[in-house]
């Protein structure tokens, strides 16, 4: 029979083990260290009689039962990282994204030729990787772009969406960001992008979830930036201001690259491919939607036109014919369709863009100081 107190002390120092590995979500080691701490407390709950034993036996199987529920924890874990993995590249091509073409070129530069190009870049000694944040008003394409990114470049994309994480993961989401980089860190090349940054990685101080996800990604973000030039973070927000600024800074989402609402030009361009090969009237006149579609993102122009067509189709079901498409359908739904973006939100980018080049402005200044000085 084993000294009862040998194996107390046993038991405890299982259970402080599985506790510490918990801690730090290692899950299997946790596990390893319960099981073996449930099977000491039932040696002692052998040794022991009546309600002590009933009470020990009780004990030892909530213990082993809680082991279990970590494995599970465990493979969520790995299943969660999976599944930000798309498997599937998008099939969505930079050709398919209306106008934005400085936007395009600076992608370009930063993020899809260091990928085709190596060599080039390496002779030139250009740095690569880090970090490039998307930002601008709702429906103007900035998930499309990452998409679009993934498709050209062929690395492995995660998908992160902030929201997701955040509502799925209260408390856990520092595990699931770390194990997020861990992974794609092992790749050849690899883009981690994160959707909805802002409800991921809000403003310190409020919210001590947010704090501890703040903090863990900052970290993990420091780990990699100059370490790995396969790795790229691409971040896409629709509200920049509410992103803590630690994130923003240089080093880490140094780049930032504003996605405006669609100009002339590219609201022509998705009209006239939302109409393709649409039966339209023989004086059917994009320019006149263009022309009054000004504040509309490129998600508002998707639905406009979807939106304009339902009448015609469902004429021509009724009366079994082609009924062409007009601008007056389209000037029906416009009546009742305001943009989705109104000039508020947008006097909230000017003032953002601002601040931004205000900050340029005054290390420009004190640039030209230094060289003065000189
Ligand atoms: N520049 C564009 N070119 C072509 N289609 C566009 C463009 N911008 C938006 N769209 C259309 O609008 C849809 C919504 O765009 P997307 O989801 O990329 O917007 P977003 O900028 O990510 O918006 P949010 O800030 O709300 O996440 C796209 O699927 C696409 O059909
Ligand atoms: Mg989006």
């Amino acid at each position: 029979m084993e000294d009862i107190e040998l194996l107390n002390d046993t038991f405890n120092l299982y259970m402080q083990k599985g506790k510490e590995a918990k801690e730090k979500g290692n899950f299997a080691l946790a596990k390893r260290n319960f099981m073996l701490a449930g099977e000491t407390m039932m040696k002692m709950a052998k040794q022991s009689q009546g309600s002590l034993r009933e009470a020990r036996m009780k004990r030892a199987r909530r213990i082993v039962d809680l082991s279990s529920t970590l494995q599970e924890k465990k493979t969520e874990t790995d299943d969660e990282v999976k599944k930000w993995q798309s498997a599937e590249v998008p099939n969505i091509h930079f050709s398919d994204v209306a106008g934005l073409d400085d936007v395009k070129k600076a992608i370009k530069i930063r993020m899809i030729n260091p990928y085709l190009h190596p060599d080039k870049y390496k002779l030139y000694n250009k740095k690569t990787g880090g970090g490039v944040l998307l930002y601008g008003p709702p429906g103007t394409g900035k998930t499309m772009i990452a998409k679009a990114i993934a498709c050209e470049v062929g690395a492995k994309f995660y998908a992160v969406k902030g929201s997701d994480i955040v509502s799925k993961w209260v408390g856990e989401s520092e595990k699931n960001i770390s194990a997020l980089f861990t992974e794609a860190n092992k790749q050849d090349r690899a883009i981690i992008f994160i959707d909805e940054m802002d409800s991921l990685l809000g403003k310190r101080g409020v919210d001590t979830h947010n704090d501890k996800r703040v903090n863990e990604f900052l970290q993990q973000i420091d780990g990699f930036s100059g370490q790995n030039p396969n790795l790229l973070l691409l971040g896409a927000t629709n509200r920049p201001w509410d992103i803590d600024s630690a994130v923003l800074r240089s080093g880490r989402f140094s780049q930032k690259i504003y996605i405006p609402l669609p100009d002339a030009e590219a609201r022509q361009f998705m009209i006239e491919k939302s109409m393709k090969n649409v039966p339209v009237a023989k004086d059917f006149d994009v320019g006149k939607i263009v022309a009054k579609t000004e504040l509309f993102s490129g998600a508002d122009i998707e639905e406009l036109c979807d939106r304009a067509k339902d009448e015609p189709l469902l004429k021509a079901i009724e009366e079994d014919k082609v009924v062409l498409v007009t601008n007056a359908d389209f000037d029906k739904v416009l009546k009742v369709f305001p943009p989705s973006v109104t000039e508020a939100d947008l006097k909230l980018f000017d003032k953002f863009n601002a601040d931004i080049n205000s900050l340029l402005k005054r290390r420009a200044k004190a640039t030209k100081k230094a060289e003065d000085k000189k």
